[in-house]
């Protein structure tokens, strides 16, 4: 083909929590899909003092903990552990890089890949020093994780620092939403199918919903998460991807630029936020003690390593909005939230309602389409359309009900890939069109920032019970405006 997929991948964080949870167990999958190639190799780098046979175990245990039973097969996983090898080092020291190097030349012409599943603070020294102990060349890529930076400023720095070292078009930004498979869809449901096409304006949508809700905590991640809160974790990366892909404007081909291109457009037209907005079109909210699943579950500052007196959000809802042509006056209402009642992600369109109504004045309401566009979990894509009600007695009595694709049972003969199986298979192959561009992570930052400036005097985030919805305020924030947070599928 036209890039070989082979290559030396050196991953820095390699006994890390990303590592062990999604890393092994994507490279494992695209191995047992035929999709490594023969020579590829890894490299795992790590401050932890274990042999190259201690570290196949430690991977070799997280395959069992992650990957489902009936998808482990001995061949396979005896295959990929031989791949792998071991490499200590103290990051911010510039010594033990020569062992990089030598790894590398003891292999042979494949590109490296170097993957830093590590805070962001090392990105700098680590490119830094690969490069002074000559461990890389012309070919060599980046792959780095969110979060790049903390806001504008810092972020420019972080990619400073990459920038000075690898040049754009071998840096690989990872927003794992955007290797999620219905995420990809929105692309193609919007520019292959002529009646969304058609409709996707301000003339026919009405507004658009986004939730990514979360189930889960803290998950030990305190010390992280505090100093982040969930505009930053989320709302920076994960909605505003989602936002970028539901809003641009068609690109003018597939090509990773013409797609950022039209992304960037989006963030720069996003409307900022002023100190009027705060009360009415944001709401922040952290979570107290509550249940999950049946059980109590503690609130964010009882979880372990709280500092008692956090304002740091758990939960952010609000409502923005693209200052452009296409959707002038459309609100974007995005809500996320940690200890929601149940993990689900979805985008609804809501689509106007004709000009002249003639059915049931009680029905109204219902009177207009909705796109329902889930995410996670059970992908899927439902076009709830109005139908008439049957029945002698019924009249001409209106009655809604979805045209429905479920991907698992629609396309059942394969399982749906987890993200980073996509996006590792995309790094190898030097495709970034599934990666995010220098100039997006800064206006996503400069938007994040307008808000996070005028929240500086903001009081203490309301609370919800863990568990619930959010706090009140932010099904407040939507019926204001006579519309409610979409609930059933
Ligand atoms: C990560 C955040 O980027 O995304 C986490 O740091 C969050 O806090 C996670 O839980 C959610 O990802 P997913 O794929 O489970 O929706």
């Amino acid at each position: 083909g036209d890039f070989d997929t082979e290559i030396d991948l050196a991953l820095f964080g390699a006994l890390g929590d990303l590592s062990q949870r999604k890393l092994y167990p994507a490279l494992y999958q695209l191995d047992r899909e035929g999709l490594l190639d023969e020579g590829t190799r890894l490299l795992g780098v790590a401050r932890q003092e274990v042999d190259a046979e201690g570290f196949r175990s430690k991977v070799e245990a997280a395959l069992k903990c992650h990957v489902k039973a009936e998808e482990m097969d001995r061949a396979v996983v005896k295959r990929f552990l031989a791949r792998l090898d071991y490499c200590q080092l103290d990051a911010t020291q510039p010594e033990g890089y020569a062992a990089i190097r030598e790894w590398r030349q003891a292999g042979s012409s494949r590109p490296l890949v170097v993957y830093l599943a590590v805070g962001a603070s090392l990105y700098g020294d680590i490119c830094r020093h690969l490069e002074a102990s000559g461990s890389l060349d012309a070919r060599s890529r980046v792959v780095v994780e969110k979060p790049i930076g903390f806001d504008l400023v810092s972020s420019r720095e972080v990619n400073d620092a990459i920038g000075a070292v690898f040049p754009e078009s071998r840096i690989y930004r990872i927003d794992h939403y955007l290797g999620k498979e219905t995420v990809q869809n929105l692309i193609a449901l919007r520019f292959a199918n002529p009646l969304f096409g058609t409709q996707w304006n301000q003339n026919h949508i009405s507004h658009v919903e986004i939730t990514v809700a979360e189930k889960v905590g803290i998950e030990g991640r305190w010390g992280y998460f505090d100093k982040a809160g969930q505009l930053r974790d989320m709302v920076q990366n994960h909605l505003l991807q989602l936002v970028c892909l539901i809003a641009m404007d068609p690109p003018a081909n597939l090509d990773a630029d013409a797609i950022r291109d039209e992304k960037v457009k989006v963030l720069k037209a996003l409307k900022p936020f002023t100190d009027d907005m705060l009360g009415r079109d944001v709401v922040r909210g952290q979570y107290i003690a509550g249940t999950s699943d049946g059980q109590s579950v503690p609130g964010y500052l009882e979880e372990d390593d709280a500092n008692t007196d956090s304002h740091t959000e758990t939960f952010v809802a609000m409502k923005t909005g693209v200052s452009n042509w296409r959707w002038a006056g459309v609100p974007f209402y995005l809500r996320t939230g940690k200890r929601m009642p149940a993990k689900m992600s979805q985008i609804v369109i809501h689509f106007r309602q004709q000009p002249h109504y003639i059915f049931d004045p009680d029905q109204r309401a219902l009177a207009a389409n909705k796109l329902v566009i889930r995410l996670q979990p059970e992908e899927g894509i439902a076009l709830e359309v109005l139908t008439k009600d049957s029945g002698l007695d019924k009249g001409m009595r209106l009655r809604k009900g979805p045209l429905h694709l479920d991907f698992n049972s629609a396309f059942a003969k394969s399982r749906i890939p987890d993200a980073y199986e996509r996006l590792l298979l995309e790094v190898m192959k030097g495709q970034q069109y599934l990666f995010v561009r220098r100039d997006e992570v800064e206006h996503a930052w400069r938007w994040c920032d307008s808000l996070i400036a005028a929240w500086q005097d903001d009081q203490a985030p309301r609370r919800y019970p863990a568990g619930s919805w959010g706090p009140v305020a932010s099904i407040a924030m939507i019926t204001q405006d006579g519309r409610s947070w979409y609930e059933d599928y």
